[in-house]
């Protein structure tokens, strides 16, 4: 692939504040787009690595940058509920109810395709994700493109989604001429994906919109399969692939802060420091339980916070994935959490991470 200049640019982030050098950039990245260029944007949830949504060569670019298998389907953004309608005239009830509920927001429909959407954009599905993130300026470069920008998460394949605009240099300089920098993500988990093409709404993928949240609009709400049953085959092609992991190995240790700090004191003082250390993933009661045991020279050691908040958890996930990949961790061993409301989306980003690899003590 040929080597490409790539800019970050910084910008505000919420409309009243652009500048005038931000809506000179946004109409810049919104002509890239236009023309088939690909251009890194923010969103609420992670950024996203966007081209033209209704042109397949914009399309395959993605897959290129990303390294992403072409079977992996991207998700349509909109600006806002009248961009979608122009496009798809009527949609389903369900996902115009949801769309209504929680849009602008984290949360990813899937409804039948028109025929303008290019089948590279759904992997040769019949149907098609869509979404309006709550980002200002995402939400003004989609309405300068004047298209739906298909855009998958801005890291390449495999690695945790990138929640800053220097997360996604990091992975995608060189690949794309233009990262739209917002700062730091709010949710820090991609979006809540919801099947409405079937009787009632099926979650494919956990998010921060929750089973709980969907409960108050639907009397029927069904997780996918492969969201319980490891060996099930999932609804949402991505969701079969090794995703978010960090480089080391990890394990996903569940149980009470006593059986945790034993486990994870036995570990400190077991590892035998070479050439690596080991990484510890932890809520900060934990950390504060262990004590002096973390200030070992063998421990690198990343504090995700308060078990007591979920949503400051979420945000720092992959950050925190990433952080190890930056130090000489041989391992890593990490703390989960409940799966209620947001923590079911925070599990299930962790257990992945993990391959699966999750000890209940
Ligand atoms: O929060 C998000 O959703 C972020 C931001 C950038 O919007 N995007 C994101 O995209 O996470 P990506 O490509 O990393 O994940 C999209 C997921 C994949 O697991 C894909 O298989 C699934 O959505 N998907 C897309 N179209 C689908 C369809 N028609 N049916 C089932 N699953 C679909
Ligand atoms: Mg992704």
């Amino acid at each position: 692939m040929e080597k490409i200049n790539t800019a970050l640019v910084k910008t505000a982030v919420s409309k009243e504040n652009f500048s005038a050098e931000d809506e000179a950039n946004l109409q810049l990245a919104a002509a890239k787009i236009k023309s088939g260029e690909l251009v890194a944007f923010p969103t609420e949830t992670v950024y996203g690595l966007g081209g033209n949504g209704l042109d397949e060569d914009a399309a395959r670019k993605i897959y290129a940058a990303k390294g992403r298998p072409s079977d992996n389907p991207l998700i349509l953004h909109f600006s806002d509920l009248a961009m979608v309608k122009k496009l798809f005239g009527t949609l389903p009830a369900m996902a115009e109810k949801l769309l209504t509920a929680y849009a602008p927001g984290p949360i990813t429909v899937i409804v039948p395709k028109t025929p303008e959407i290019p089948y590279t954009v759904t992997g040769g599905l019949e149907t098609v994700a869509i979404r309006i993130p709550d980002n200002d300026i995402t939400r003004e470069l989609i309405h300068l493109a004047q298209v739906p920008i298909a855009g998958p998460s801005a890291n390449t394949s495999g690695r945790p989604s990138p929640t800053t605009g220097q997360m996604v240099y990091d992975d995608l300089k060189g690949r794309i001429q233009m990262i739209l920098d917002g700062g730091c993500c709010q949710v820090g988990l991609e979006s809540t994906i919801v099947d409405c093409t079937g009787e009632y709404p099926v979650i494919l993928r956990p998010g921060a919109i929750t089973p709980e949240m969907l409960q108050e609009l639907f009397p029927v709400v069904k997780l996918d399969a492969a969201l319980e049953d490891a060996s099930a085959r999932p609804k949402a092609p991505g969701m079969k692939y090794k995703h978010y992991a960090p480089k080391a190995p990890m394990t996903l240790l569940l149980g009470s802060i006593e059986d945790l700090k034993k486990y994870f004191a036995a570990e400190i003082a077991d590892f035998k420091q070479t050439e690596t250390k080991l990484g510890l993933f932890i809520s900060r009661e934990l950390r504060e339980s262990l004590g002096d045991a973390v200030n070992s020279p063998a421990v690198v050691l990343y504090d995700y916070g308060s078990v007591k908040d979920y949503s400051a958890i979420a945000t720092k996930i992959y950050y925190g994935l990433r952080f190890f990949d930056h130090q000489k961790v041989g391992r890593i061993l990490g703390q989960g959490i409940a799966e209620t409301g947001l923590g079911l989306a925070i599990m299930n980003r962790l257990k992945k991470a993990a391959a699966g690899n999750v000890v209940k003590l």
